[in-house]
């Protein structure tokens, strides 16, 4: 594996690279901000109210460069993220040439061809931005490397919080068997990132052992203080331990506000908690409906642990998660504890 090395295009961060997930509704400008000046890569969550965007756009370069408008000729140190089934091509490439964040992330395309309309014209809007694209499976990544060329892909393993394919693999097997499926074909001018149940340096040690050049954590910065989430959602992410039995991947939870827009091959990890258990049980999705949408009226918007209702996204990793901290103390934190890793394993071998 020959990776573009992310220091490369991204000349702020420091090693190991943290990168924070474009959270759709929870991560704002304020998170990407924070992760870029703890060099990391920070990323803004999808919007698909494009004029709520610009306005994040506009707020994340006024906290980088003091100023709304986009300077002329220089490139946004700062990501954005992009839910392809959800949100218009043409609208966001159009953010994309006039703020040219310095990457976009896509995701969550209805198919492969998706990925290449969206990755040709986000290279024609803006030659700087660098394409990432996140994806669950070894086929899957190599079409796409195949397909659209990303200077970036992120791996994302089952035990991802939020959104992700329903057939998974975790990192320990997907990016090993997807770096060396690149390889076998001439590929690997790609960067990787692993994401997916990373909580703890150790984590981001074994992910960089498994050949990621970088790690995405999602869950973790939900407890973050610039991190745009209500306190009952954060309480519920420090309150649960042992992610593997408190969280679930299914598809229930995109039918709680509605009929279920997402792409046929997604489901979403989330906490177990009363729409669940529900289904579960065989309550129509109607009545499911129903209880959720009374619940959403309370102050604490269903996600309060007398009558949890609404779906709150966590990964396996969720148990790892404490307290509530700057994004900061949360990346020096697991880059401290990645390197104690590290260098454990480095005196054994000797
Ligand atoms: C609350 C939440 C919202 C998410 N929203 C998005 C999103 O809008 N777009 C996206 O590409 N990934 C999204 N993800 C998935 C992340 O990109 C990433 O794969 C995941 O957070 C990594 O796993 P972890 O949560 O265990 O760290 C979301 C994850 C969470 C927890």
């Amino acid at each position: 594996m020959a990776p573009q090395s992310l220091e490369k295009d991204y000349p702020w961060v420091t090693s190991p690279v943290i990168i924070s997930a474009p959270m759709s509704g929870f991560a704002g400008h304020d998170l990407a901000h924070a992760v870029y000046k703890a060099g990391g890569i920070g990323f803004l969550g999808a919007l698909p109210d494009i004029k709520a965007l610009r306005t994040a756009l506009e707020d994340v370069t006024e906290l980088v460069t003091g100023n709304r408008i986009p300077e002329p000729n220089t490139t946004l140190p700062i990501g954005l993220g992009a839910l392809l089934f959800a949100q218009k091509l043409d609208e966001v490439v159009a953010l994309v040439a006039e703020f040219r964040p310095t990457a976009v992330w896509l995701f969550a395309a209805h198919g492969l061809a998706g990925f290449k309309l969206w990755s040709d014209a986000i290279r024609k809007a803006s030659s700087e931005t660098k394409i990432w694209i996140q994806i669950g499976s070894v086929t899957g990544a190599v079409n796409l490397v195949q397909s659209c060329n990303p200077d970036v892909l992120v791996l994302q393993g089952a035990d991802a919080g939020g959104h992700g394919g329903e057939k998974g693999a975790s990192i320990i097997s997907l990016i090993p068997e997807t770096i060396q499926a690149l390889e076998r074909l001439g590929l690997d001018d790609v960067s990787v990132v692993a994401a997916g149940g990373i909580a703890h340096g150790s984590s981001v040690a074994a992910a960089l052992t498994l050949g990621a050049d970088g790690v995405v954590m999602g869950t973790s910065f939900l407890a973050a203080e610039e991190t745009k989430v209500h306190p009952a959602y954060v309480d519920a992410i420090l309150e649960t331990e042992d992610g593997g039995q408190t969280t679930v991947r299914a598809k229930v939870f995109d039918e709680l506000a509605g009929p279920n827009i997402w792409p046929s091959d997604f489901d979403g990890r989330a906490l177990i908690a009363e729409s669940y258990r529900d289904h579960v049980k065989g309550i129509s999705i109607d009545d499911i409906r129903k209880s959720h949408a009374e619940a959403k009226q309370s102050s604490e918007l269903g996600f309060g642990a007398h009558n949890r209702r609404a779906a709150i996204w966590a990964g396996t990793g969720v148990g790892l998660v404490r307290n509530k901290a700057p994004a900061a103390e949360i990346i020096d934190e697991v880059r401290q504890e990645a390197r104690t890793a590290l260098e454990r394993i480095v005196r054994g071998l000797k």
